[in-house]
């Protein structure tokens, strides 16, 4: 008992004298301003409580208000600083791999797997993000890639009747895509079975707390050796196939580096991790965006109640232009869209500019710092600190976009304030860990508007809301009621 006794005060002393040799080190360190909050739970449940508000940065905003665009809390277990300053955000995604490490939990580490990207540090990961730059470029996109991407959203597009849950056609458009590119596979009962397995390794991304004790993190867990399992067979079939693909396995196969199975077949679920919810969240997002948007409402303002009520439901005047101009020049409306058509689409980058922009789907990132990092304030960010850069609080800042929480893709034809200070837009981040997929995700959203402009007019089937946690997404998944467009009659003012 009494042995018990000293081990008890043991811990609590140590424990205690760590705390404040710690808290002296920091003192001299020059820390950020802010609060550590509670013992371990530092300001964890703050955090949750304040993104299940419909305000898209409110734990953010309160603190910058009170301390300014760094500061310190602690959340997740860690001392973390958050950074709300475009330069430093800058300075954190540049720097990564020499000042800054990546950093996940463990949880996820096991649900990507050891040779994930994502994980990947040192030269090994800069080999393996330059390859994956080059299969998704613009030129392989151009040359190989939207055949495919436009005729699989035509394919899935045909199915629509009345009412749909955009959330879910995007998803499934999504991994078809990611399928076909990968592995060359068309849509079937393979692809389908791959994907119900596929949606509950997604699903383990999100029980982050407390894994151990989430039936749905082991229900993840063995998803994930399933879907590896089936990734490996087909691996080991095109090791013994002596005909070449020209997709991204094969690439990956014929680039000269020997990866193992087990190496491919993580790459190849980095992938579809990657682009599965982000691309079909902006899809969606850009869709409802485009449906409520009030500007272009607001244009409409000289016309009557009834003629805005119908232009409202087809799609804005502007953007349903650009997609006529370019189903009229063709003879067949069911001809592949091209990468000329693609780059005709002017406002349609203004729209996908702004979604990502107002949407973030990848609100931030976190990094480790491995060293002690003087940063802008001369604060100080201590060695084993995480960090995390906000690029949300940045594109949603008034200081960088005028009026920036609402939708207003003409903000991208003016120059003045698109162009400026260079670096406040990274919806796909930057330095050694630039999305790959970024010209990818661009085109299939494109596409995907292009078809559902020039085919369908669409309302919306109930009031859906914006919730921000744990990811960026509609509470119902976004019902519309759709209304196939007779071909010859362009969606124009009646
Ligand atoms: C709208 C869609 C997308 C958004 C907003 C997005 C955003 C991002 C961001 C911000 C990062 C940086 C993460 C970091 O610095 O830690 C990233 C990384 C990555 N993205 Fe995307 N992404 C999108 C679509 C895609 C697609 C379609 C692919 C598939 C090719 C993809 C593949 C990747 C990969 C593999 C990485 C990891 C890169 C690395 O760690 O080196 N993404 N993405
Ligand atoms: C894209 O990558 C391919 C190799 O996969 C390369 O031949 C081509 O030059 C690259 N194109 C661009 C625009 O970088
Ligand atoms: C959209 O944003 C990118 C930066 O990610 C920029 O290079 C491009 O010019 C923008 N497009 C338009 C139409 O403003
Ligand atoms: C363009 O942006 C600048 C800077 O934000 C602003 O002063 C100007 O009024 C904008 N012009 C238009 C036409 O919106």
């Amino acid at each position: 008992m009494a042995s018990l006794l000293f081990l008890l005060f043991l811990a609590v002393f140590s424990s205690a004298a760590l705390f404040l040799i710690r808290r002296a080190r920091y003192r001299r360190l020059r820390l950020p301003p802010g609060s550590l909050g509670l013992p371990f739970i530092g300001e964890t449940l703050q955090l949750i409580s304040a993104y299940k508000s419909e305000n898209p940065e409110p734990f953010i905003d309160h603190r910058v208000t009170r301390y300014g665009p760094i500061f310190t809390t602690h959340v997740f277990g860690e001392p973390t600083v958050f950074s709300a300053d475009p330069e430093t955000n800058r300075f954190i995604l540049l720097n990564e791999g020499k000042l800054f490490d990546c950093s996940y939990p463990g949880s996820i580490s096991n649900l990507l797997g050891k040779h994930s990207l994502l994980l990947m540090k040192g030269s090994l990961h800069k080999r393996m993000h330059s390859l994956t730059m080059s299969f998704a470029n613009s030129t392989i996109i151009k040359d190989h890639l939207l055949v495919d991407i436009d005729r699989l959203i035509r394919l899935n597009l045909d199915s629509w009747t009345d009412r749909v849950l955009l959330m879910e056609e995007a998803k499934k458009i999504t991994f078809e895509l990611t399928v076909k590119q990968l592995m060359s596979f068309d849509p079937g009962e393979w692809t389908e079975f791959l994907r119900k397995e596929y949606v509950m390794v997604i699903e383990g991304f999100f029980t982050l707390p407390l894994p151990l004790f989430s039936t749905t993190y082991r229900r993840a867990i063995k998803a994930r050796t399933k879907v590896a399992e089936a990734l490996t067979l087909i691996v080991r079939e095109r090791r013994s196939d002596t005909e070449k693909r020209s997709d991204m396995l094969g690439a990956l196969m014929a680039s000269g580096d020997h990866f193992s199975d087990e190496q491919i077949v993580d790459f190849m679920l980095a992938l579809l991790v990657a682009g599965y919810e982000t691309t079909s969240t902006i899809m969606t997002l850009a869709v409802k965006f485009l449906t409520e948007n009030p500007l272009a409402l607001a244009q409409l303002k000289v016309r009557t109640h009834a003629r805005t009520h119908i232009l409202r439901s087809s799609c804005s005047r502007l953007f349903s232009e650009e997609h006529e101009e370019i189903r009229s020049k063709k003879d067949d409306p069911e001809a592949s869209v091209e990468w000329s058509d693609y780059k005709s689409m002017a406002f349609t980058q203004c729209v996908v500019n702004e979604t990502l922009r107002m949407a973030n789907i990848i609100g931030g990132i976190f990094r480790r710092a491995t060293t002690d990092i003087n940063i802008k304030g001369g604060y100080t960010i201590p060695k084993g600190w995480k960090v995390f850069a906000s690029f949300r609080a940045v594109h949603l800042n008034t200081d960088y976009f005028k009026d920036a929480r609402t939708f207003n893709p003409w903000r991208w034809q003016n120059k003045s304030e698109a162009g400026s200070p260079g670096n406040v837009y990274t919806p796909f981040g930057g330095g050694p860990r630039l999305c790959p997929g970024y010209e990818l995700a661009r085109v299939v959203l494109s596409v995907f508007l292009h078809r559902m402009v020039t085919r369908f007019s669409w309302v919306p089937a109930e009031e859906d809301k914006l919730v921000y946690f744990p990811t960026t997404r509609t509470q119902k998944r976004y019902p519309i009621i759709v209304k196939r467009r007779d071909e010859s009659t362009p969606c124009r003012v009646l």
